[in-house]
């Protein structure tokens, strides 16, 4: 199955309504302070983490039933969480999670929830084991064909410089907006780009951590 899925307009505006809606009537999620990253002593992210009876009935469970179907295998939702970013992520992969019922890597999922000048980067370079940049870079050489200082510059510059030359662009996606799907496997290495410096408010999506049966 491909490794990357995008498919634009693949839920209507009014169940987009409604997940926005529904998204924002939850309790609030909790603050994510960098521990010791690019960002150290800031708040990256607010996320909501959703169980299964709050989501029973409602929009949520409706984007849930649309997605599924898309997998070729079997796959199983480990985590749900209504997300606001506030600053981009460093670049990882989200191979690893504490709840996962079968540790079998598989997709992650962004269901975009507004319309932002902001881009999800995929790179070429993965690993199943483990979600941190700095470990892939000690136990590898430098890509043959590293990501160019115009996009770095362009979309990447909040990153340390000297990752640059590990990485290889596999795809830039398109700007995110209301009724996208979008799918990667959970083993590419990837960042948000630098959106904080164009936006005021956080970019807001729904994230599904998907397993593999
Ligand atoms: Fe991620």
């Amino acid at each position: 199955m491909d490794d990357i899925i995008f498919k634009e307009n693949f839920f209507s505006k009014e169940l987009m309504e409604r997940l926005n809606h529904d998204l924002e009537s939850l309790s609030s999620g909790s603050n994510f302070v960098d521990p010791a990253g690019i960002w150290v002593g800031q708040l990256i992210a607010n996320q909501r983490r959703l169980v299964r009876n709050e989501v029973f009935d409602t929009s949520v469970k409706e984007v849930i039933d649309l997605i599924l179907p898309e997998f070729d295998l079997g796959a199983f939702i480990a985590e749900l969480s209504y997300v606001k970013l506030y600053l981009p992520w460093d670049i990882h992969t989200d191979s690893n999670r504490q709840q996962s019922f079968t540790q079998r890597p598989y997709y992650n999922v962004l269901i975009p929830l507004h319309s932002v000048d902001s881009r999800t980067i995929i790179f070429n370079e993965a690993s199943e084991e483990f979600n941190e940049f700095s470990k892939f870079k000690e136990q590898n050489q430098k890509s043959n064909n590293p990501v160019s200082l115009d996009i770095w510059n362009k979309y990447l510059d909040m990153c340390w410089d000297h990752d640059r030359e590990w990485l290889s662009i596999k795809e830039i996606l398109p700007a995110q907006d209301a009724g996208q799907f979008i799918a990667f496997k959970r083993k590419f290495f990837h960042s948000s780009d630098n959106f904080h410096k164009r936006l005021s408010g956080p970019k807001r999506f729904l994230q599904i951590i998907v397993d593999q049966a």
